[in-house]
């Protein structure tokens, strides 16, 4: 018995520290301890509870998880709706806003909370005795979905609560899917022909009601609580200020930009700041919500429809806009899919000229049933390739044209097939030109091998004029044969030889990536790289031994086994090791490295290095590089004419390293 009472304590006080740990993480940004350390008490509980299952609590962080697909979702009654909010567009309608409201409060000035208005989904979580017990979607106000078992995954939403709390209440906030997690997520279900998601709200939304939460768990999703739904048995802050002071301190995650300002001159005045600021956020915002700050007064002005009078959202220019499709091209990628493409009347988005933009897929466009000479709405979001969102349907005159994709490559004229079951359409002839332009392409990118000086043109003058017909050819290459080719200048053509022979240099991970092997991204590769360490190893590996590495799939395993079984493949490996291309790298442990768990973030032009000369050194001391500067963010290095980083990480106090400075830490470690 004093056993199990031993047990259970070990256990509770391993989901302290975990609920702890978690808490300075996901929502403070402020880790103390290094992820092995962390994943040590996970899995420390983990083992417990399995030997122990009386133990396990539904607030336990090991629930975060998800365990069974989910059969569909409930429905969930709002005790109080969620409303939706009024919109402003232009300084007018937000000043005409306030002069009404102030109106309407007898003349009596009033102070204003500004927020962002978070691209993502509406939620609402109830908490009874302090434990998290429902989330809900926000569904038409009234009733929503059920999702809590997905919710329950978003590590920055607290599984249980301190006794300061009241016993029972809800709370409302946006679930988002930060910019960088978008990108990635589309970057991966493009690899794999799934359709993209059109921008990071839908991707939020999409994962949340997903049926099964161990997809949800993958997403890198993420909340900020805006406001208290509704509370018992305790008294609560009289404001909106102080109540999301008041949440932050039982452990929610609010936005640290929020502002309280007491002048709609100032309201403005944030407008135009993050209108500005806007691609610098790591999510996605459609404009910011304006709200009165004392919650008698939000009473006393009640609302009117679904929306409140007492606050508003005032948007940022939209980053869509309709013009012209006048056709629909198709392009050839690396791999023989057939990419087809709108071609537009120019238009400009967000202050940015658009000339063309994705349509996924042949099913895609007859799902939105775009037609060519139709009226389209094209969206700029993130930093992805403009999107066609669909077509203005009245605006129609009869004559647009239905779209079909050729059942030929427009390239090399071989049939094109379509793999069962998926969306894209390949050209099957691995000998494609448009295919191996765009492999030399690939191969020379400054991802790949980083020849500089062969871009686009000229590796496909390369090819037409016979002297690289594989990305082995390359390393035969004359400088005379160069002089030949059209407006080739002496400089030029040594540059090149002398890019080519640097290229030798690359680090193994680069040449894995180079060889465009589908699925295989830089990630993998650095994986693939550090694990095989040449790449004779990689060439022979089996598929066990490949599904036995942490992060390797199916797909993946698939892909490289295909890759290598090729014996044109198999004969372009030998060639680059004849020309002493395969570097060694290597085998190491992450955590044995000696920038292990040091984030580093790079601002301005470096003069020494290129930038991704210096991410490759840092990484390959165990160092992460990283885009965008948070709390984590170990080292801000400063390079010449920095950008907003230097500001962010000010403001963070985040150390800064100057160029000398990392290169004496690369050095010295
Ligand atoms: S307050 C009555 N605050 O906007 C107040 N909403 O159009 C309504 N949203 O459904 C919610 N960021 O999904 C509020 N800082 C924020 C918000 C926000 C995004 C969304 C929310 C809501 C919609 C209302």
């Amino acid at each position: 018995m004093a056993d199990l009472a031993k047990i259970k304590a070990r256990i509770e006080n391993l989901r302290s520290q975990i609920n702890y740990h978690n808490y300075r993480y996901y929502v403070l940004d402020r880790p103390e301890i290094s992820d092995a350390e962390y994943d040590g008490l996970m899995r420390e509980l983990k083992k417990l509870e399995v030997g122990y299952p009386q133990f396990i609590t539904s607030d336990s962080p090991t629930q975060r998880v998800g365990a069974e697909p989910l059969e569909a979702f409930g429905v969930v009654q709002h005790p109080q709706p969620l409303l939706s909010l009024g919109n402003a567009f232009f300084k007018e309608e937000l000043f005409s806003w306030y002069s009404r409201t102030l109106k309407l409060v007898g003349n009596k000035r009033f102070d204003l909370v500004c927020e962002h208005k978070i691209d993502g989904l509406a939620v609402a979580l109830t908490y009874l005795n302090r434990q998290l017990t429902t989330g809900a979607t926000r569904g038409d106000g009234l009733r929503g979905e059920n999702v809590t078992q997905n919710l329950k995954t978003i590590r920055s939403i607290p599984l249980s609560v301190s006794k300061e709390a009241p016993p029972r209440f809800e709370v409302r906030g946006e679930v988002f899917l930060p910019k960088a997690g978008f990108n990635k997520l589309n970057e991966e279900r493009a690899a794999e022909g799934q359709p993209l998601f059109a921008n990071p709200r839908n991707a939020a939304a999409g994962s949340v009601r997903q049926l099964d939460p161990r997809i949800t768990a993958k997403r890198p999703l993420d909340i900020y609580i805006y406001a208290l739904g509704w509370a018992e048995d305790k008294p609560t802050p009289p404001t909106h200020w102080e109540t999301l002071e008041y949440l932050k301190s039982f452990g929610f995650k609010v936005n640290p930009n929020n502002r309280l300002l007491s002048s709609i001159e100032e309201v403005q005045e944030f407008y135009y700041t993050w209108e500005e600021k806007r691609e610098d956020l790591p999510f996605e915002a459609d404009g910011i919500v304006v709200k009165i700050n004392s919650l008698a007064l939000q009473e006393q002005l009640g609302e009117v429809g679904h929306e409140p009078r007492w606050a508003i959202a005032y948007k940022f220019p939209a980053l869509q806009a309709t013009t012209k499709l006048n056709d629909i091209g198709i392009s050839v990628g690396r791999t023989g899919t057939l990419n087809p493409y709108a071609i537009l009347e120019p238009v400009s988005v967000g202050g940015v000229t658009i000339r063309q933009a994705a349509l996924h897929n042949e099913d895609d466009i007859r799902r939105k049933d775009i037609r060519i000479d139709d009226t389209v709405i094209v969206q700029r979001a993130g930093e992805v390739i403009p999107q066609v969102v669909g077509p203005v349907k009245s605006k129609r005159t009869g004559k647009e044209k239905i779209f079909t994709m050729p059942k030929r490559c427009p390239v090399c004229n071989t049939e094109a097939i379509r793999g069962e079951g998926e969306a894209a359409y390949y050209c099957p002839n691995a000998a494609c030109p448009a295919q191996i332009q765009q492999r030399i392409e690939h191969f020379v990118s400054r991802g790949g091998m980083d020849i500089r000086g062969i871009g686009e043109q000229l590796s496909s003058l390369l090819y037409r004029e016979g002297l690289v017909k594989n990305v082995a050819d390359l390393y035969d290459l004359k400088k005379e044969q160069l002089l030949k080719l059209e407006r080739m200048a002496d400089k030029s053509a040594s540059n090149i030889i002398e890019a080519i022979t640097k290229s030798k240099k690359r680090p193994l991970s680069r040449v894995i990536f180079a060889l465009g092997i589908l699925h295989i991204g830089e990630e993998m590769a650095e994986l693939l790289a550090k694990h095989f360490g040449n790449m004779d190893r990689l060439a022979k590996i089996n598929q066990e031994q490949l599904l036995a590495i942490p992060g390797v799939g199916d797909k993946i395993a698939d892909s490289i086994l295909a890759f290598f079984r090729q014996e044109e493949n198999r004969k372009i490996i030998a060639r680059l090791k004849q020309a002493e291309v395969l570097p060694e790298e290597e085998i190491v442990r992450a955590e044995e490295l000696p920038l292990s768990g040091q984030e580093f973030v790079i601002t301005g032009r470096l003069e020494t290095f290129s930038r991704q000369e210096a991410e490759a050194r840092i990484k390959a001391l165990g160092g992460t590089a990283k885009d965008n500067v948070t709390r984590q963010t170990t080292y801000l290095v400063v390079g010449a004419e920095p950008g907003s980083k230097l500001e962010r990480a000010q403001a963070l106090g985040i150390k800064e390293l100057s160029e000398q400075d990392l290169l004496k830490l690369l050095e010295q470690t």
